[in-house]
C-alpha cells in the first residue's frame, strides 16, 4: 500500500470517529513513518513500511480511542505532555485557569502554591515554567497520573520545583501555601459523556459524585478550614449557581466566575477571609 492509498483508505476507516478524518489519517502515518506531514506530500507514492501496524493504528481511532493515547503525547499550553491510558488528557479550556492563576501569583508575588489533582502534570508544570521561584506540591489520590506526572517534570527539568504528593485532596500536604489551584473531576455521574471519554479515560478524573459538585465543595471547605488565601478550580458548565448558593453560606471575601472560550461557565477563583 503505497502512502496516498494509505491514507485514502485511512479517511474512509476515520470518517465516522473524527471531525477532520484527513487531517488525523495523516498524522498518523506521519506519527507510524516517524515522520512529518510535508514527508507524505513528497513521497506519496512510497510503499508504507509495516502497513499492518498502521492500520492497527487507525482502527483504534476509529473505535474512538484519543489520538493523544495512541501517541502517547498531548499538546497542552506552550509544551506537550507524556499521556497515557489512567491519565486525562489535558483539555485547551484548562489554559484559562492557568492564566488567572499565572495573574494572581504575579500580582500577590506568590512563591508556595498547591495543586489537587495533577493528572499528567498540564497545570503544575506550565506555572513552574512560567514562574522559576515557585514551589508547587501536586497532589493526586491515583498511581498512574503520579507516575506520569513524575515522568513529565523530569522532562522539563522541573524535579525540584513541583513535589508530588499521593493524597486524598490536601490531605496529606503539611506544608503552608498561598493558593490552591485544581481542576478536579466535576461531572455528575449520570452525565451522559461522548465514546472517546467514556470508554477511555480515567472515571476517578472525571466524576466528582452523583451531582458532580461535591469534590469542589470539599475542596472549598479544606481551603477556607487550612486558611489559605486563594482557591482556584475549574468547575462544570451548570455548577456556578450551586456553588454560588455554598460560598455565600460558608463566607468569602469573594468569588469570581469565569467563563471558556465557547462562552460557558467553567470555573471560579476565590479569595477567602484572612483568619478570623
Ligand atoms: C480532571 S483531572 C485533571 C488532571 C490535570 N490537572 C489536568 O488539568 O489535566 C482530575 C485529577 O484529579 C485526581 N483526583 C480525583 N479525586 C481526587 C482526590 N480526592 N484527591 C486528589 N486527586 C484526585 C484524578 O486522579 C485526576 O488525575
Amino acid at each position: 500500500m503505497t502512502i496516498r492509498e494509505g491514507l485514502s483508505w485511512a479517511r474512509e476507516e476515520l470518517q465516522e470517529a473524527c471531525e477532520r478524518p484527513a487531517f488525523e489519517a495523516e498524522i498518523l502515518l506521519a506519527f507510524h513513518l516517524k515522520k512529518d506531514r510535508t514527508y507524505l506530500i513528497m513521497h506519496d507514492m512510497q510503499n508504507i513500511m509495516n502497513v499492518d501496524a498502521f492500520q492497527k493504528l487507525i482502527q483504534r481511532r476509529a473505535a474512538h480511542e484519543p489520538y493523544e493515547y495512541i501517541v502517547g503525547s498531548a499538546s497542552f499550553y506552550d509544551i506537550h505532555l507524556d499521556v497515557e491510558p489512567g491519565v486525562l488528557i489535558p483539555r485547551p479550556e484548562t489554559e484559562i485557569l492557568i492564566d488567572l492563576v499565572a495573574e494572581i501569583i504575579e500580582s500577590e508575588n506568590i512563591t508556595k502554591i498547591a495543586e489537587i489533582g495533577v493528572g499528567s502534570g498540564a497545570i503544575s508544570i506550565v506555572l513552574a515554567r512560567k514562574f522559576p521561584q515557585l514551589h508547587i506540591i501536586a497532589t493526586d489520590i491515583c498511581d498512574t497520573p503520579l507516575k506520569v506526572a513524575g515522568k513529565n517534570i523530569e522532562t522539563f527539568g522541573l524535579s525540584k520545583q513541583i513535589e508530588l504528593c499521593k493524597s486524598n485532596l490536601l490531605d496529606e500536604v503539611v506544608e503552608n501555601v498561598e493558593l490552591v489551584v485544581s481542576n478536579p473531576p466535576y461531572i455528575a455521574e449520570d452525565f451522559l459523556l461522548e465514546s472517546n471519554v467514556i470508554d477511555y479515560e480515567p472515571k476517578e478524573a472525571l466524576f466528582g459524585g452523583r451531582v458532580g459538585d461535591e469534590l469542589l465543595k470539599q475542596i472549598i471547605l479544606d481551603v477556607k478550614d487550612r486558611n489559605i488565601k486563594y482557591l482556584a478550580c475549574e468547575m462544570g458548565y451548570d455548577q456556578k449557581e450551586t456553588l454560588q448558593d455554598f460560598v455565600n453560606q460558608i463566607g468569602v471575601e469573594y468569588i469570581k466566575f469565569y467563563k471558556d472560550l465557547a462562552g460557558f461557565d467553567r470555573g471560579f477563583v476565590i479569595k477567602l477571609n484572612e483568619s478570623e
